[in-house]
């Protein structure tokens, strides 16, 4: 019995990493630049939309993917027009906080 505990823990452990996929910074600043800099500016560093380098540091993986799914932040704030809803694969939105994040 206690090796079948010991060996669904580790079939899970792997499952529940592999659900946040690991960010590209680079392919993140490909992306920003391409959708979201005409509003957040180069570098993110604001324009029409908030100044989002230096700023989303201790966001979550799971935080920035509903705030662009759904526009509602992390401490519960809807976001409002012209932010948009993005819907995007899993390793985009994690290009994107990776990218995010390496900004001072
Ligand atoms: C058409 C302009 C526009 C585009 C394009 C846009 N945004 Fe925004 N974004 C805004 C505006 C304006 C706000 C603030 C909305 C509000 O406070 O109601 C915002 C808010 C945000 C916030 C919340 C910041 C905070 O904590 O207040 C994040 C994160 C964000 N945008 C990320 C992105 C990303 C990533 C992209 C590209 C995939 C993107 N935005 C594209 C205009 C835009």
């Amino acid at each position: 019995m206690k090796k079948m505990v010991l060996l669904a823990s580790s079939l899970l452990i792997p499952l529940a990493f592999a659900a946040t996929p690991k960010g590209n910074a680079a392919k993140g600043k490909t992306f920003f630049e391409a959708t979201c800099s005409g509003c957040h500016g180069e570098g993110a560093l604001g324009g029409v939309g908030p100044k989002l380098a230096g700023k989303l540091k201790k966001w979550t993986f799971a935080g920035f993917k509903k705030t662009l799914k759904e526009n509602v932040t992390p401490d519960k704030r809807k976001l409002g027009p012209p932010m948009m809803k993005f819907n995007l694969s899993d390793q985009e939105y994690a290009d994107l906080l990776a990218y995010l994040k390496s900004l001072k």
